[in-house]
């Protein structure tokens, strides 16, 4: 699979590519996305053969810009309008009840569809060329470490996408917080880098978060148990708990510390990330990635803090990772 550099000229080919039916991975700043044609039920099921995703699992339609959110999203509230100006183009999707003529095929067989406006040059750049909407997941395997990196997607899909956009290591490198807006109340389905808190004081109201989703039926992927995990068997641990399993120096293991001083030795290898929850995001999954290609026993996490900045971060280790 050949990795394109984004000039103007491969966006050019990206965009033949997609209206062709193909299928083009792409840069966000999130993490890379896997695109088709939103409007294509046929380019869209490629996406879901790709990556070996159950048909009922939504996709997220990546659009240029606020202005085409009518064409796939009716009875759009004010909220989205608000949250629209603050923040787009941002690590935000929002669901909306989808338009009637929009294929289900998209949405996974739902009356909503989410919608985002991904602020990162080259996918804007790609959608621009375009011009409709782009359906786009994380470019990896079902349930697998999202990619944040074009070799990366190389690596988990291969000959099954078309093209490769590069545009570098992605900035945030956590997938986007996912906030429903089709129901009563503003309800966060997936966590990312814009927090809660955010999101209430620009909403000027309560946003509900996945401890009172247990009662939802809407499939997210997101939200099921294994996800985002690497194949090496993975186990969150405190320092103080860490300290005592590297005692053991049989078995051959990886550490991701955060904030702790570790050394590697001959049965161990150690990543070290810092305690800043932006720069820890940016790296997680290629860390794990590589820690995942190292034929490990197992790999050791460090707890990160628990505060809001670290609210996406531990969602997603939470789901990567047993707690021991
Ligand atoms: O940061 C991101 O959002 C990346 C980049 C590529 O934009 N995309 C991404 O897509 O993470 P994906 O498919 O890996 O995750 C999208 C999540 C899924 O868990 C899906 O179930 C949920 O969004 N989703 C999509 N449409 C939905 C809907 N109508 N209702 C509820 N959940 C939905
Ligand atoms: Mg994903």
């Amino acid at each position: 699979m050949t990795i394109f550099n984004a000039t103007t000229e491969n966006i050019e080919r990206a965009t033949q590519c997609l209206k062709n039916g193909g299928l083009v991975a792409f840069p966000t700043e999130t993490v890379y996305g896997l695109g088709a044609d939103a409007s294509n039920p046929d380019a869209v099921k490629r996406i879901f053969a790709a990556k070996n995703r159950p048909e009922n699992h939504p996709l997220i339609v990546h659009l240029a810009s606020f202005e085409q959110f009518d064409l796939w999203a009716q009875d759009i509230p004010e909220s989205a309008v608000v949250l629209a100006e603050h923040f787009f183009p941002a690590p935000l999707a929002v669901i909306l009840k989808k338009r009637p003529e929009v294929s289900e095929t998209v949405t996974g067989g739902q009356k909503t569809i989410a919608l985002r406006i991904p602020n990162h040059p080259v996918a804007l750049e790609l959608l621009r060329a375009f011009g409709g909407g782009i359906a786009a997941p994380s470019a990896n395997r079902f349930c697998r470490i999202s990619p944040t990196q074009a070799q990366h997607v190389a690596d988990e899909l291969g000959e099954s996408v078309d093209m490769i956009l590069d545009g570098g290591a992605c900035q945030i490198g956590v997938e986007s917080t996912i906030l429903d807006l089709s129901g009563d109340k503003p309800t966060i389905l997936r966590f990312g880098q814009i927090t809660r808190s955010e999101l209430e004081f620009v909403l000027q109201t309560k946003v509900c978060t996945p401890d009172s989703l247990a009662k939802m039926t809407v499939k997210t992927a997101g939200m099921m148990a294994i996800h985002y995990a690497p194949t090496t068997p993975a186990v969150r641990c405190d320092s103080e708990l860490l300290a005592v399993l590297l005692q053991d120096e049989n078995q051959k293991v990886g550490v991701l510390t955060c904030g702790s001083n570790i050394s590697s030795t001959q049965n161990r290898t150690v990543i070290s990330l810092p305690t800043d929850s932006t720069i820890y995001a940016q790296n997680l999954y290629a860390k794990l990635r590589e820690l995942d290609a190292l034929n490990l026993d197992l790999i050791l996490v460090e707890q990160p803090p628990q505060s809001e900045m670290w609210a996406a971060i531990n969602d997603r280790l939470s789901k990567a990772t047993r707690y021991d």
